[in-house]
């Protein structure tokens, strides 16, 4: 897709911050660290629009970017935090919780893991719970360019049998550096959002 126009919206707590002209969202979960505003500025082509660091738990609210007045993406903060206090993690899963299960305009969700690594336990939980509540789920592998191309294949596997994969999901591989897998994305994005 090209975009024309990429803005942020919003860095929304409650529900009603939410944006409400009813264009199709699509959210990005996973680890904290793991890439997930890199790959948003990678696919819109743009370099720092959603805020990414080498410190985790650098994004905390919803965070809404509207692309060309077609979608929303939104950067869901990062889980596994280790820094986080309890409490906060108890705010952040219910939020998370209430976006994923209430939201009607999301239509799908992006599950970055990291491609070097077996996915977490933290992972697995959201891959499971996500499937349970019957959220549309694509999952992303991220930071390709670290490893090297010979290895890619085993790599996938084993994100696969960790994450117990099921067929019927899609699962691209991605670099935020290189590029790789921003037009599959893509297209699987449009798949959703243009029904
Ligand atoms: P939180 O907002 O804390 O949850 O993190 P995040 O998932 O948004 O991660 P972010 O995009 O901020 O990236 C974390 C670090 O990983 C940054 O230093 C990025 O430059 C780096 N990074 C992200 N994606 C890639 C990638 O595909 N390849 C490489 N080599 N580095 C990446
Ligand atoms: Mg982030």
């Amino acid at each position: 897709m090209k975009v024309n126009q990429a803005e942020f919206v919003i860095s929304a707590v409650r529900p009603e911050q939410y944006p409400d002209d009813a264009l199709p969202e699509i959210a990005l979960a996973g680890r904290s660290n793991v890439g997930k505003s890199s790959l948003i500025n990678r696919l819109i082509a743009r370099k720092n629009l959603a805020r990414t660091s080498s410190t985790p738990g650098k994004t905390q609210h919803l965070n809404y970017y509207r692309i060309n007045d077609e979608i929303y993406f939104v950067d869901v903060p990062g889980y596994g935090y280790a820094k986080v206090s309890k409490t906060q993690r108890a705010e952040w899963g219910a939020m998370i919780e209430r976006y994923m299960l209430e939201r009607v305009g999301l239509k799908l969700v992006l599950l970055v893991v990291d491609l070097r690594h077996p996915p977490s336990k933290d992972d697995i939980s959201m891959y499971e719970w996500l499937q349970h509540y019957n959220r549309p789920i694509c999952v992303v592998a991220t930071k390709a360019d670290k490893i090297p191309r010979s290895r890619w294949q085993k790599h996938i596997k084993v994100v696969k049998e960790t994450l117990n994969f099921r067929q019927e999901h899609q699962l691209v591989m991605f670099s935020s550096e290189t590029g790789m897998g921003k037009d599959e994305l893509w297209s699987i994005i449009q798949s959703y959002t243009h029904e």
